[in-house]
């Protein structure tokens, strides 16, 4: 019996036809960071990857390239390892299909299946796709192509050896109906489901017109089919039938990983291989979206891929592996985009992130030497803010144990939000002007240097050098080689009296415009060096300069409101009448949750009074009026004086 604390994670084996690229970055990442959170909760983790290397389009790629297979798959196979441990992945083995100890493993089983019966000599007649080594029936053609990848698919007819895998078909479904978090999310397990009811056909688990695979071993015409093999990677690489200690340790497998694309090898083919096999099933099979670019699915042959590797250098580690796991909602497909990567680079990780730690950091080493404090004095506003830590370390746990990878990182975010709004709630920077709130502000110091803490440990796995990194500004981890994941559920581990240093800013602002000129840059000061009144300071972008007259366009007046009311059946608008001198005009604004009508009527504020009138929900408004805000306040700038409306502002 396998015992609870251990967990074995894989991903697909890849096809090393050619470099791999940001989408299986995305599986092999996400499946990085469960194995690092199930290690941090102490388990015992076995992370499994590796390459599916033989079948008729490797021995095809290697063809065209003038080499030998093996030769051939040899050196995409040390571009894939690198890249893995380039993107820090940790896993426990990498199992290549032309290994010996993994063909040994194909050869008994398929000798074992075809021993007691479930497999047998016939022909095969039908269609085959090469890219997707899938074979189809007449009737599942889409316009006479493969109905997964649209493109051209061949007819053959030879000898074949095939599995019963009708046979199983009642067996697996039963086993779904019995399991319901066997294939997830729900809405691909549904369509297993309506595909098994179809009817299973028996497959065709052997070839015979190439030679690059495992030999079956009975009939040495015949290679075995290189889904069949591959498959079996998953059992190889434990040691079935080699090492029973170490198999019995980790099968069945918790989960495997792969996008929508090959679960129905995994949630079918597979599960009746292993039926036929007398072996228990993996416990999950979890089919996360692709990764689309305009075009579609990156591949290859359409040339639309991204090199993960580039990305590192230009963007590093931490950022490219949190935007890949920020990336895909819950089963769902995400559009692929740089600029977006940088946005959020800069929005959650330099704005919010970088600068909660850069500006607490600060403010330790103003106001306390440097010495983290004791926290004494406690006000009801820090109940909430624990209360926003729990939330976050409850949420993130639940998210990722669900693999909502998404859904995870932003529970995270919101306590690093939570935490920035405490500043501004709490005004450290008044309470260090009064010597007798200095007992205050040591709380509300410790009190961020906790949510620091916290929201490092929970996204330790996703971003695996950031604790490190931050630590030496931050001193809050001792063994920072061994972070415990239920450390984040408790409040008040942080040793007052640890050491905050001024460092470089963890996540450099990128300059989008300087990228798209091939000339990635970074705007290192972005993060404030001191501590700042506003929680997220305008982030100092490379300058674009205006000229005076291109200011002088803007025709800004001051504008005093005489009347405001909500706009019916909108939550954030507001709509005002101003007055301009002797001009009246009405303004629609989007401040409703941020002001009562009465608390602008009466009020001169600044009015861009040349924008070209627009109607929102069916009123003209004419003008605009101007506003700070950051992601929690809006203030509106008041002209607080005697000053007339209609003077312009310049
Ligand atoms: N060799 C088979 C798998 C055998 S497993 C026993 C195979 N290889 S593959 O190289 O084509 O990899 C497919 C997998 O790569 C997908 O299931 C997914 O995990 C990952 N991805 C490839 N492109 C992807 C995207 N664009 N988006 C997300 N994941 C992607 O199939």
């Amino acid at each position: 019996m396998k015992q609870e604390n251990r967990f074995y994670i894989t991903t697909p084996i890849y096809y090393p036809s050619d470099n791999l690229h940001i989408g299986h970055a995305y599986t092999t990442v996400a499946a990085d960071c469960v194995a690092r959170f199930k290690r941090m909760q102490g388990m015992e983790v076995f992370y499994l990857t590796g390459t599916d290397e033989h079948g008729q389009k490797i021995e095809k790629v290697a063809r065209e390239h003038g080499k030998q297979p093996i030769e051939y798959v040899d050196g995409i196979v040390s571009n894939i390892k690198k890249l893995w441990d380039t993107l820090l992945i940790t896993n426990n083995d990498f199992i290549r299909t032309s290994e010996a100890r993994h063909q040994e493993v194909v050869q008994k089983l398929f000798q074992k299946v075809y021993d007691q019966g479930d497999i047998y000599i016939s022909e095969y007649e039908g269609w085959y796709c090469t890219p997707c080594e899938t074979f189809f029936t007449e009737r599942q053609l889409q316009e006479g192509k493969c109905p997964d990848c649209g493109r051209e698919v061949e007819l053959i007819k030879e000898e074949s050896y095939f599995f019963r895998m009708g046979k199983y078909a009642g067996q697996l479904l039963e086993h779904i109906e019995n399991n319901p978090d066997f294939i997830q999310p729900p809405s691909r397990r549904n369509e297993v489901v309506s595909f098994i009811k179809q009817g299973l056909e028996d497959l065709c688990v052997s070839r015979t017109t190439f030679s690059w695979g495992v030999p079956v071993p009975f009939n040495d015409k015949h290679v075995v089919y290189v889904w069949f093999d591959a498959l079996i990677n998953y059992l190889s690489a434990i040691g079935y039938t080699s090492d029973e200690d170490l198999f019995n340790k980790f099968w069945p497998a918790d989960i495997h990983l792969m996008a929508k694309d090959i679960l129905r090898f995994h949630a079918i083919i597979w599960p009746t291989m292993l039926m036929a096999a007398g072996l228990p099933l993996p416990r999950k099979v979890f089919a996360h979206g692709w990764i689309m670019l305009e075009g579609g699915k990156m591949s290859k042959s359409k040339g639309n891929v991204i090199d993960p590797v580039e990305l590192t250098s230009k963007y590093g580690i931490d950022a490219v592996r949190y935007y890949l796991v920020k990336e895909l909602s819950f089963g769902q497909d995400g559009m692929y985009s740089e600029e977006l990567l940088v946005n959020r680079i800069n929005s959650d990780l330099a704005n919010d992130l970088g600068n909660l730690i850069s500006r607490t950091t600060a403010m330790i080493i103003r106001y306390f030497d440097g010495n983290l404090p004791a926290a004494d004095i406690t006000e009801p506003v820090d109940a909430e803010l624990k209360e926003a830590a729990r939330t976050a370390y409850e949420e993130a746990t639940e998210k990722l144990d669900n693999l909502d990878f998404s859904a995870y990182v932003i529970a995270v975010l919101k306590l690093v939000s939570r935490a920035n709004k405490y500043i501004d709630e709490t005004e450290p920077w008044k309470l260090a002007k009064q010597e007798e709130s200095k007992a205050r502000l040591a709380t509300v110091m410790y009190n961020l240097a906790e949510c620091i803490r916290i929201a490092l440990l929970l996204l330790a796995p996703t971003m695996p050098t950031l604790p490190g990194r931050a630590n030496q500004q931050i001193n809050l981890f001792d063994d920072i080689e061994h972070l415990r994941w239920e450390e984040a559920g408790k409040w008040g581990l942080a040793r007052p009296g640890t050491q905050a240093v001024k460092g470089e800013s963890l996540f450099p602002r990128i300059d989008w415009k300087a990228v798209n000129k091939d000339e990635a840059q970074t705007v290192t000061d972005v993060a404030p060096k001191q501590e700042a009144p506003s929680p997220n300071p305008a982030p100092v972008q490379e300058k674009e300069y205006i000229s005076i007259d291109d200011f002088a366009r803007l025709d800004l007046r001051v504008a005093e409101v005489t009347a405001c009311e909500k706009m019916p059946k909108a939550d954030k608008l507001l709509i005002l009448k101003v007055k301009l001198g002797e001009e009246e005009r009405t303004v629609v604004s989007g401040i409703a949750q941020h002001y009562q009508p009465e608390d602008l009527i009466g009020k001169k504020v600044v009015l861009v009074a040349n924008l070209k009138p627009t109607k929102l929900r069916g009123v003209l408004s004419e003008g605009m009026i101007l506003a700070a805000s950051d992601a929690n306040t809006v203030e509106v700038l008041f002209v607080d004086s005697d000053i007339e409306s209609g003077n312009r502002v310049k």
